[in-house]
């Protein structure tokens, strides 16, 4: 494979990798990933801005040798996770005179993860720069997108800047350059929503740094470059905003359907309030949508039924997983159905209380709700109309 150069002398020289179905071993991909790696071949000196998932370490060594890469002076790693830095030691062993240069934390992931010997690590600072030749790399130290090692690479002369995972996308693709499409915004939205959200603070805070830099060209680590930058970055700045949108997520998980119609009547009258809402199968649903939907979400209702006196094992958890994530949500409900007894809420809400989400009274009914618990249902549905109106979201 031809590498695709993408500014004068920057080359594409990743991989995709379309059979790979999940990510994490959690959630779904639905385009596979691409894993992006980077060449610079400045006047004096050459760099591989990171490298390659360990499995696919001989395609991508071939496809050095097959461009005529036979010298390397330097490995650019942006981020110590083995999907970027994996072929480190496959390179330092091809180029014996290459060094990796990095930050600190980095440079104790790989030499903790792949045992990268630290006599060929070169460790760089916040803003430090490093010649290439007629081509200056600068470093930016960017914790907490995703990891606390996280850093991006911005080439002076090109305007350019390598993002490592944030502004990425699970996506393949031949040509490396962004086409704009509802499928690739919604890929990014996933991407965002599962490896990103955890960190809504920091992308906000970077995307906005990003975006006065008015870059020429972004190249993430996963997904397509981006020249029209304002594309990928309008995206992140509504995705990471504080305020979510006038939408409510009802995940529910109900064994003999008593759950599930009252979710079933929360968004009916949601709905007729002017609420959004994105009902999502526990069980059966994609973790993947059901994190995009959160993305956007100001209320959650989770509903769920009775298992052994205690929450079903899928809604704990979703309500785990939704913790994890952290959401901007603000407002939450809980609705449940017993057979014989037992104690619904105190778990879930314990998975919850990092939202810090302000919590209407929760419902728990024996069986099938009965008319006295519609009214608290209607409750229930009046006090998230109530919350969002003081949003200003309705
Ligand atoms: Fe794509 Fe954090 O690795």
């Amino acid at each position: 494979m031809k590498f695709q150069e993408l500014k004068k002398n920057i080359f594409y020289c990743g991989l995709n990798d379309a059979e790979r179905e999940v990510f994490d071993e959690l959630i779904p991909l639905e385009h596979g990933t691409s894993y992006n790696s980077y060449l610079i071949k400045g006047s004096e000196k050459v760099a591989i801005v990171d490298t390659m998932y360990p499995p696919k370490t001989e395609e991508y060594l071939k496809n050095l040798d097959a461009n005529g890469v036979d010298k390397v002076d330097y490995i650019i790693a942006n981020h110590g996770e083995q999907d970027h830095s994996g072929s480190i030691p496959a390179l330092l062993k091809k180029y014996p005179e290459a060094v990796v240069v990095t930050n600190a934390k980095v440079k104790d992931n790989i030499k903790e993860m792949l045992l990268v010997d630290e006599s060929r690590v070169q460790v760089i600072n916040n803003n430090d720069e490093l010649s290439l030749g007629d081509k200056t790399l600068k470093f930016i130290i960017a914790p907490g997108v995703h990891w606390p090692d996280t850093m991006f690479t911005y080439v002076v002369e090109d305007n350019a800047i390598f993002t490592c995972d944030f502004l990425g996308a699970h996506y393949t693709f031949e040509d490396a350059f962004a086409v704009e499409s509802k499928e690739l915004e919604h890929s990014a939205k996933r991407y965002y929503a599962e490896i990103m959200m955890p960190f809504r603070t920091m992308c906000k805070k970077y995307t906005q740094l990003i975006k006065d830099m008015k870059p020429e060209l972004i190249m993430p680590s996963h997904g397509p470059v981006y020249k029209n930058t304002d594309f990928i970055l309008d995206l992140y700045a509504d995705w990471s905003a504080d305020e979510g949108k006038n939408l409510a997520v009802l995940p529910y998980v109900s064994m003999y359907g008593s759950t599930e119609e009252m979710i079933d009547y929360i968004i009916k009258g949601l709905n007729a309030k002017g609420i959004d809402t994105v009902k999502f199968d526990i069980v059966r649903g994609d973790l993947g949508d059901l994190a995009m939907a959160l993305v956007d979400a100001t209320t959650i209702v989770l509903g769920c039924s009775m298992v052994l006196a205690g929450p079903h094992p899928a809604a704990f958890n979703i309500a785990y997983l939704a913790g994890a994530l952290r959401p901007k949500a603000k407002i939450a409900a809980m609705v449940g159905s017993y057979g014989w007894g037992g104690n619904l809420f105190s778990k879930l809400g314990e998975q919850l209380s990092a939202l810090k989400l302000d919590l209407i009274e929760p419902l728990l009914v024996k069986g099938k709700a009965k008319e006295e618990d519609y009214k608290k249902l209607d409750d229930i549905i009046e006090q998230i109309y109530t919350k969002h109106k003081a949003l200003n979201l309705v």
